[in-house]
């Protein structure tokens, strides 16, 4: 399936992104024209739709380094949940959670926005091979892992380079969304909120996982300094609040200490 594309640099201009891109088990090189003409490359199947200028915050800069994206996954994400929600949350929960409440079907097209290694991508494409999945982050470091990840698992996904703030999909292109961990560490959290509303289907499902403010003076003793890396953190209500002005109702809901899962959906 080729996907039509809102050319970065311009509403008025589309750009075609070849079905074979996401095919992970050829390596895919080559260049994309905007009507405009403006040319943008694809390179190892991850095609950089990033427009001009962008402003990263400290946490953002670390997911640049291949050193950082190599060891996220296996050292980090696998167990993350354990030491952040103080229990045993084995990452296969959080993956069942993701395929339950988005409900991947067949040629319908899920986008994960700031991916880095593309796990719950990865997830929704395990768990309905025939569903079409897309994955941005600004991180080519992130996306390359993402990369060799999706092809040892022979699952297929487009790789995208791109700003969740300014996204390089049509309105209303996506029937789910997910989020993972991300929403904490966007310098514009309410912008890309906006456009996760613009670029899915009204009644479509966004997954979200996210992180809340802490209670217990240890956890704002952590969240402090992460603060000062540009890493926020809000309470429920605040949350809440963020995803309504943003276009989307609470369906379903659960935190475990400062994780929070959300089922939002485009009204
Ligand atoms: C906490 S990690 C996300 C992890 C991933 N979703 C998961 O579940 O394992 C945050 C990621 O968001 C990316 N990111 C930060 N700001 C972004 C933006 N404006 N647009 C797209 N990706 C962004 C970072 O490069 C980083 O890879």
């Amino acid at each position: 399936m080729d996907l039509k594309l809102r050319a970065p640099d311009s509403d008025q201009h589309s750009i075609l992104l070849p079905g074979q891109v996401s095919d992970l088990s050829s390596r895919y090189t080559g260049t994309l024209s905007s009507g405009k003409g403006r040319e943008y490359k694809i390179e190892g199947n991850i095609a950089d739709l990033m427009s001009n200028g962008h402003d990263y915050s400290i946490a953002n800069w670390s997911n640049h380094l291949s050193v950082t994206a190599a060891v996220y996954e296996d050292v980090w994400r696998n167990r993350s949940l354990d030491i952040l929600t103080g229990e045993s949350f084995p990452i296969e929960k959080e993956k069942e959670l993701l395929v339950d409440w988005l409900e991947p079907i067949k040629d319908k097209l899920y986008l994960d926005v700031g991916c880095s290694t593309a796990l719950y991508a990865r997830t929704v494409k395990q768990a309905e091979k025939k569903s079409v999945a897309v994955a941005i982050d600004i991180s080519e470091a992130m996306l390359k892992e993402a990369r060799k990840k999706a092809s040892n698992e022979d699952c297929d996904l487009f790789l995208i380079r791109a700003d969740a703030r300014t996204m390089p999909f049509y309105a209303g292109m996506f029937d789910g969304l997910m989020m993972g961990g991300t929403l904490n560490e966007l310098t514009d959290e309410l912008k890309a909120l906006y456009e996760c509303r613009r670029v899915i289907k009204k009644g479509g499902t966004f997954f979200m996982m996210h992180l809340l403010k802490a209670d217990s003076i240890a956890g704002k003793l952590l969240q402090g300094p992460a603060g000062w890396g540009g890493v926020k953190f809000w309470t429920l209500k605040q949350s809440n609040e963020l995803f309504e002005r943003a276009g989307f109702k609470v369906a379903d809901q659960f935190n475990v200490g400062i994780v929070c899962f959300s089922k939002l959906i485009a009204v």
